[in-house]
């Protein structure tokens, strides 16, 4: 049969396609589930979780949900825990995580789940630097509006200044700012670098409390890791531990000499050398492989190795309160 006699005998491509049905999944059907959500029924798309059914409906109790983000698939992360809801058929679950299943039964306001979730907030905000009226991210903070939202008035394990000293806030980038004190450890900012961006920069690094944001490269600071500036990471992170600068102190208390960065003490600051067209660590790969010999591992306009050790983030430790 040649191609052209195919070609004639080929039904016109519109024939089996009914208007405006073409891609829609019957309501109702295998490939959607029907949750009842504190006894109001919703049916969610395919592929969805509980916490679509959740906050598809005006529920009982509110559920923060700090670690999921619905947008450019980045998660769900299932880490911080404070989405848990109860459900019939398999107890207390992360709702950001549990898959929605046809029949399902959630309870928002089962008072294990009230309490789970409420626990897990505290043991984030415990971890966390509670200075709001100095942090750029005041008034639209997602952990903010969840201690509001939940009334917290004073979390039960304590908070950051009660446990730990500060981390040196990261400043040594011309575009975003680190204060790891306020980092919930939400893994938004991971995912949105490696697997929105692809740029590979940022990764979870660390166990237990130890555990920090740090940079695939092991860069000590922002300034020396192959960040592109792209900004992404700060635009998915729920708290000021990723801010844009510029912007670090937009929302700070107006109190004379009140900011983000003397709250915590300490900073790391830039070098002043530029990273020109390349990141250091591309430009020095770039000259091995041309066999440059002044490639030596660090950059042209950098100090002796020795300075670099004095200027970055050895030897500082937590600031005070000034
Ligand atoms: S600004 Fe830098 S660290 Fe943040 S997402 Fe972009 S490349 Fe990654
Ligand atoms: S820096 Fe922000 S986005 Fe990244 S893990 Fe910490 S809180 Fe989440
Ligand atoms: S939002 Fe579900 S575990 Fe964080």
């Amino acid at each position: 049969m040649s191609s052209d006699h195919a070609h004639e005998d080929a039904p016109p491509l519109t024939e089996d396609i009914a208007p405006g049905t073409a891609a829609d999944p019957a309501v109702g059907g295998p490939d959607r589930a029907t949750v009842t959500v504190d006894g109001v029924e919703v049916t969610v798309a395919a592929g969805s979780t509980l916490l679509d059914a959740v906050e598809a409906v005006d529920t009982a109790d509110s559920v923060p949900a700090l670690c999921s983000y619905d947008r450019q698939e980045i998660g769900p992360r299932s880490e911080c825990r404070t989405c848990m809801v109860e459900t019939e058929a398999d107890g207390i679950v992360p709702a950001c995580s549990h898959p929605a299943e046809d029949g399902m039964a959630v309870s928002t306001d089962a008072e294990a789940a009230a309490e789970a979730r409420d626990v897990n907030l505290d043991l984030v905000l415990s971890n966390h630097n509670l200075r709001c009226t100095t942090c750029g991210k005041n008034g639209r903070c997602e952990l903010q509006d969840a201690a509001i939202d939940e009334e917290v008035e004073e979390p039960r394990y304590g908070v950051l200044d009660d446990r730990e000293e500060y981390e040196p806030l990261d400043d040594t980038s011309s575009f975003i700012q680190i204060d790891r004190n306020k980092c919930i450890l939400c893994n938004r900012c991971v995912d949105a670098c490696n697997d929105v961006q692809v740029e590979g920069v940022l990764r979870m690094e660390g166990s237990g409390q130890d555990t920090r944001i740090g940079f695939q490269s092991d860069a000590e600071t922002m300034e020396d890791s192959t960040c592109v500036s792209c900004g992404h990471c700060a635009t998915v992170c729920p708290t000021g531990s990723l801010v844009e600068k510029g912007i670090e102190d937009a929302t700070t208390i107006p109190l004379p000499g009140f900011t983000q960065k003397n709250s915590i003490g300490k900073s790391v600051e830039s070098s002043g050398r530029s990273k020109g067209p390349m990141t250091p660590k591309k430009r020095d790969a770039d000259r091995c492989e041309s066999g440059d010999p002044s490639a030596n591992g660090s950059t042209p306009n950098a100090p002796a190795a020795e300075d670099v050790a004095d200027d970055g983030w050895a030897g500082f430790e937590g600031g005070e309160w000034p």
